[in-house]
């Protein structure tokens, strides 16, 4: 805010707006990032030129890279798994941008089984209780539900974030707590996010979690990137998130930016 506003805002008695910070929940893309075995790795290719030319002196640079969709902090469309899903391009804008979004925080649980599948309990524990419609606007309330199970403190050491390459390890979703999401909440609830490889678990040999979720058209954010801070601030509130794919025609997923919008920045600190 500036001075002057700050001064109009006195004089006309206007409520001072609330400070808003961003919080990245996106991680860095570059080769050395934790990866998922069978997708082609996040390649980058940097070329710098200095042209040198008396005329036109100027600086250049232009990069190059190949990925997978689903490398880094990305996207999962429905179509990832289901063929009448929405592709990546097809997810519509009030479903990724200004969405509300809840955490759970099952680190503790993970912390002593790296093998966790999260229950439905752990989110009847965690007290989420979610409005038919939007308080401001009316409209119906859409959702995404993150679960915190601690393992971004691994990223990007591979082994301890994801496992061996050929016995892979990490947490994730049960089967029932899938299928109770999508019962239990409809509409409203239009993702689910985790700071994990996957939405399935390390050891899954069949992407069950995946599979419920993309044939009821839910999204899921992959290798989010989150805090003990943020999780400690946000408790059990529901926060404004905006999720940002690249928009690829017939994808089956896209790294993001995804960013929280907080508005009590004393309470939080990187
Ligand atoms: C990355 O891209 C460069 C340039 O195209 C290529 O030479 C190199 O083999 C690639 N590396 C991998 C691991 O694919
Ligand atoms: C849920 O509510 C109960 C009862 O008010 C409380 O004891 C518990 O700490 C809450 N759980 C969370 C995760 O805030
Ligand atoms: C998507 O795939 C279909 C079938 O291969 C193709 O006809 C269409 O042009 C593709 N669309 C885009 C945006 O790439």
């Amino acid at each position: 805010m500036t001075f002057r506003f700050f001064l109009v805002s006195i004089i006309l008695n206007l409520p001072l707006a609330t400070p808003v910070i961003f919080i990245d929940l996106s991680h860095t893309f570059d080769p050395s990032i934790p990866f998922f075995p069978t997708q082609v790795r996040f390649n980058f290719t940097q070329r710098i030129v200095q042209l040198m030319n008396e005329k036109n002196k100027f600086f250049y640079a232009t990069n190059a890279f190949t990925t997978s969709e689903h490398m880094g902090t990305h996207i999962d469309a429905p179509y990832h798994f289901s063929p009448t899903g929405w592709k990546v391009d097809e997810i519509p804008l009030s479903h990724l941008v200004f969405v509300h979004a809840r955490i759970v925080d099952v680190s503790k649980q993970c912390s002593q089984d790296r093998n966790y599948l999260i229950t439905i309990d752990d989110v009847k524990n965690s007290n989420l209780s979610v409005p038919e419609s939007d308080a401001e606007t009316g409209e119906k309330f859409s959702f995404v539900l993150i679960f915190y199970t601690g393992w971004t403190k691994y990223w990007p050491d591979q082994t301890m974030y994801a496992g061996d390459k050929s016995d892979l390890h990490f947490p994730g979703l049960s089967e029932q707590l899938a299928t109770y999401l999508v019962n239990t909440y409809g509409d409203r609830f239009v993702g689910a996010g985790i700071d994990t490889l996957s939405t399935d678990y390390g050891q899954s040999k069949t992407y069950v979690v995946h599979q419920i979720l993309a044939r009821h058209n839910k999204y899921g954010l992959e290798n989010l990137a989150l805090t003990d801070n943020l999780v400690n601030s946000v408790q059990t509130k529901f926060f404004p998130l905006d999720v940002y794919p690249m928009k690829i025609g017939n994808g089956t997923g896209a790294p993001c930016r995804i960013v929280a919008r907080l508005n009590n920045p004393k309470r939080i600190s990187k």
